[in-house]
Order: structure tokens, then sequence, then C-alpha cells
């Protein structure tokens, strides 16, 4: 595969149409689990940031069930249309590096194909991001994929599992729940495990 690091060579691929991790809508689990009820907003106003958003399927879907999402991600060209779709649901994007961002301090974060995207020495900096913006209490929801890929084989997608992401979060962080996803989805030729977190209290 390409190399994959710069924005530039993010917007390549957008540009190109060659974007298989784009299913061009939220992924079934996340819908599943705001449909269920586990991912409510636990109060009017709660905030969700979605590092990596990509085209923001996902942060369209958490905005419409009531948080007040922020989706990141450092393809400017990608803002007009996931503004657009956010918009109506009073979420935001915002074109930026997510491993720089601050935001005012976030109950929910999302992720979702965003840490098997970066450089694998860049995981610390994911982990700092996490730290950073989550409210004492809140959580951490990882769609983790791609979950068996044997981290030899190199990526983008890169792979790692629940192991890779406590190490990233270092302290604070509890492992509330993980599941592997029973079927997987079309085009995604490795495992899907969700896995839940979250930073303690104080
Ligand atoms: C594999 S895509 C996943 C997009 C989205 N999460 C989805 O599921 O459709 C990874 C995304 O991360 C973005 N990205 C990679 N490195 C980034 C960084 N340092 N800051 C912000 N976005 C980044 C890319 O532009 C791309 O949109």
């Amino acid at each position: 595969m390409s190399e994959l690091k710069t924005a530039a060579d993010w917007l390549a691929r957008y540009d190109a149409h060659n974007t298989p991790w784009d299913r061009g809508s939220a992924h079934p689990e996340l819908v599943a689990r705001i449909e269920s009820g586990v991912m409510a907003p636990p109060r009017a106003g709660a905030r969700a940031l979605v590092p990596g958003a990509g085209r923001g399927h996902d942060a369209v879907v958490l905005a419409r069930a009531g948080w007040s999402v922020t989706a990141v991600d450092f393809v400017e060209d990608l803002a007009v249309d996931a503004s657009r779709a956010l918009a109506p649901f009073g979420g935001t994007f915002v074109a930026a590096d997510a491993l720089e961002f601050t935001g005012e301090g976030f109950d929910l974060i999302w992720e979702h194909t965003f840490f098997c995207a970066i450089d694998p020495a860049q995981r610390a900096s994911w982990g700092a991001m996490v730290r950073r913006n989550l409210v004492p209490g809140g959580r951490l929801e990882a769609l983790v994929f791609p979950a068996d890929k044997p981290m030899e084989t190199g990526g983008p997608p890169f792979g790692y599992g629940i192991c890779e992401l406590l190490v990233a979060l270092g302290k604070g962080f509890s492992l509330e729940q993980e599941s592997a996803l029973e079927s997987r989805l079309e085009g995604r030729d490795w495992l899907e495990l969700l896995a839940s977190f979250r930073l303690a209290k104080g």
C-alpha cells in the first residue's frame, strides 16, 4: 500500500475515491449500540469527540442521538460536506491534526479506524490526546480493527489489540468491556472488537 502519513496523502485517497474504509454510512455496531441505549448521552449537552472522523458518518449518528459532537480530521477538503451533515444536529467538524487537538472536555471519545491509521510511533500521542480530552469518569469506546492482523505486515491499517490501546492510554483507564464482533463486515478481512474503557474519576 502507498504511504499514508500526511494530510496530503490521505486527501489523495479521498480524491481518487480509493477509500475502502468508508462504507458510506456509520458502523452498524455503533448504530446498534445507540439504538439499544448503551451509548446514549448521560445528560443533555454531553460532548463526544470523533478523532480521524473521515467523512463523519459515525459523528453524524452520534450527533443525531443527542451527543454534542466534535469530529476532527486533518483533511481540510472533507470539512464542507461533513460540516453540512453535522450542522442539523449541532455537530462540528474541525480540520486539524487530531493528535494535537485539545477540546473543552469530552464525556465520550469514539475511536474507529483512527488508531490503525496512524504510524505506530505515534501511539503515545494518541494516548495523550485521549487523556487530555476526556473528562474524569469519561469513556473511550473503541471499534478495534484490524485486531488479528500481524503487526509485522505493516499498514495502514496497522494491526493492534486491547493491549496496545492500554499501553497507549497509560494509568487511570480501566477496560470495562470487550467483545468480538460476530459477523465481519464486507471488505473487512480482519477481526473487529468492541472495547469500552473508563477514565478514573480522580
Ligand atoms: C482509515 S480512515 C477512517 C475514517 C473514519 N474514522 C471512518 O471510519 O470512516 C482514517 C482517517 O484518519 C485521518 N487521519 C489520519 N491521521 C490523522 C491525524 N493525525 N489527524 C487527523 N486526522 C487524521 C485520515 O485523514 C482519515 O480520514
